[in-house]
């Protein structure tokens, strides 16, 4: 019998007597034969697989390991916390960790954001962030208010109420009639600026978007727009400017409009500002939500800040009464609080920014190295690049090569994991995220460095081999 490991097909339809039970999350996922690798064990910015190979975590995983794997501090703050108490539902009870984490992570995240609310991950924060929205228009009798503005492309997510945010038009092929889908307007994508744009104009152009599509929908019946204000797996980190976000919240204003910023990827530091909101103090958010880094692998942890006013508001008229089971639980609070402890006693912020400027340039170098590095983009440590055929003139890789993944296995073959996925059927290209953890060293950027250089060398080599390039 053929083995559930092994990523081909597991059974023929007439072997069905002899299908082995279980097998890794991925016999759910297409068909395919290549083999993902068996972690056995992570430590700092490296994993090793059951054969011993090691591998550099050259994104954090998928952007969520920001301090690295087996953190001894995080670790002891979890076993302490395991021995106390594990669980208490948050809808019958009060934790301690709740409150420290709440404490912690508010002040950290300035004002405006004086309350959090604590969910397993980033989909259900983004689902909690536009019930929020939702009930409190609705407690405040703006009841008209349900329609919903987001990005082409973007990712939020994957419970039906985050991809109806999410701008991928392969999700919404399947999901698409179930769910009520966002309006969507095209994302600020800085790499296919038109010739003729400035990138004042372009910005200025792409925030328009936002105010015709108010307009369409019905002024009265938007609640939010959501955002990411830096891109992540759906865009490859296109990171548009103060002014666009300065134009969006100007817009949200006028028509009553929530502005919800997903920081899922982008938050807890990973832009060397603990929100990258931070940056622009004309175009805060009203909600944000976090995620990912928060809990850093090591907790399922997600968060939705809002500001004091609206909760205590909301709190007095309906309150917002939606409790998943694992709210708030005590272990993973403990944990972020932990995790937030090493961002904050260890000078992450400042590590990001200058390791962030450093891999910038140095990515920056092997786009004039090399023919298929398309575009370097993104802010702090959540950098991306784009694969193509040609970077000057322009030309995109066929779709049908699957370049990602092609890139992907062959980093992997280095020794070297990196996170991307296509989005949109990769009609918007072909981008890695090159985003380690946010106390990476110089030392261990070179290696990224050394790594990712031997993997466009061999894929360009490749490319040239069939002719593609
Ligand atoms: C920007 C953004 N929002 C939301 C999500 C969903 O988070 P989760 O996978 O924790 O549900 C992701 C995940 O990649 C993300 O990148």
């Amino acid at each position: 019998m053929m083995s559930i490991k092994n990523n081909s097909k597991p059974y023929q339809d007439s072997q069905l007597t002899q299908i082995e039970f279980g097998g890794a999350q991925d016999v759910f996922y297409s068909w395919s034969n290549d083999q993902r690798p068996m972690i056995v064990k992570g430590e700092g910015i490296y994993l090793w697989d059951e054969q011993g190979n090691k591998y550099l975590d050259a994104s954090s995983g998928p952007v969520t390991c920001n301090i690295g794997h087996s953190n001894p501090n995080v670790l002891r703050a979890m076993q302490q916390q395991a021995q106390e108490l594990t669980f208490s539902f948050a809808s019958s009870s009060r934790n301690l960790p709740n409150i420290d984490l709440a404490k912690k992570l508010t002040e950290l995240a300035g004002e405006g954001f004086e309350r959090a609310l604590f969910v397993s991950g980033g989909s259900e924060a983004v689902d909690m962030a536009i019930k929020f929205c939702r009930q409190y228009r609705y407690a405040t009798g703006e009841k008209k208010r349900n329609k919903l503005i987001s990005c082409l492309p973007s990712y939020h997510g994957m419970t039906l109420g985050a991809l109806a945010v999410s701008g991928d038009p392969v999700f919404a092929e399947v999901f698409g009639e179930m769910i009520s889908m966002a309006h969507k307007i095209p994302a600020m994508m800085s790499y296919h600026r038109p010739d003729n744009q400035s990138e004042e104009e372009y910005s200025l152009q792409c925030a328009k978007y936002l105010e015709e599509k108010i307009i369409e929908v019905g002024e009265d019946s938007v609640l939010a727009f959501i955002i990411e204000p830096v891109g992540g797996s759906s865009s490859g980190a296109i990171a548009p400017p103060e002014l666009y976000f300065n134009e969006i919240r100007r817009i949200c204003d006028n028509y009553g409009v929530f502005l919800i910023y997903d920081e899922v990827m982008s938050g807890t530091g990973r832009t060397g500002e603990f929100l990258t909101s931070h940056l622009w103090p004309d175009a805060r958010p009203d909600i944000t939500v976090l995620a990912k880094g928060l809990g850093a692998g090591y907790a399922h942890l997600g968060a939705m800040l809002a500001p004091a006013a609206l909760v205590d508001e909301l709190s007095e008229l309906t309150g917002f009464n939606y409790a998943h089971t694992y709210n708030a639980s005590p272990l993973s609070c403990a944990v972020g609080s932990a995790v937030l402890n090493e961002i904050t006693q260890n000078g992450l912020l400042e590590n990001t920014r200058n390791m962030g400027l450093y891999l910038r340039d140095k990515l920056g170098e092997l786009q004039n190295k090399f023919t298929i590095i398309g575009d370097v983009r993104g802010r702090g440590l959540l950098l991306a690049i784009e694969l193509v055929a040609s970077h000057s003139p322009r030309k995109y890789l066929p779709l049908d090569i699957e370049a990602i993944e092609r890139f992907k296995k062959l980093a992997q073959l280095e020794g070297l994991l990196i996170y991307g996925r296509r989005s949109n059927g990769g009609i918007y290209g072909e981008p890695l995220l090159i985003a380690p953890p946010l106390n990476v060293t110089i030392e261990e950027l070179d290696l990224i460095i050394e790594g990712l250089a031997k993997t466009i060398g061999i894929f360009e080599a490749e490319l040239r081999t069939n002719g593609i390039i």
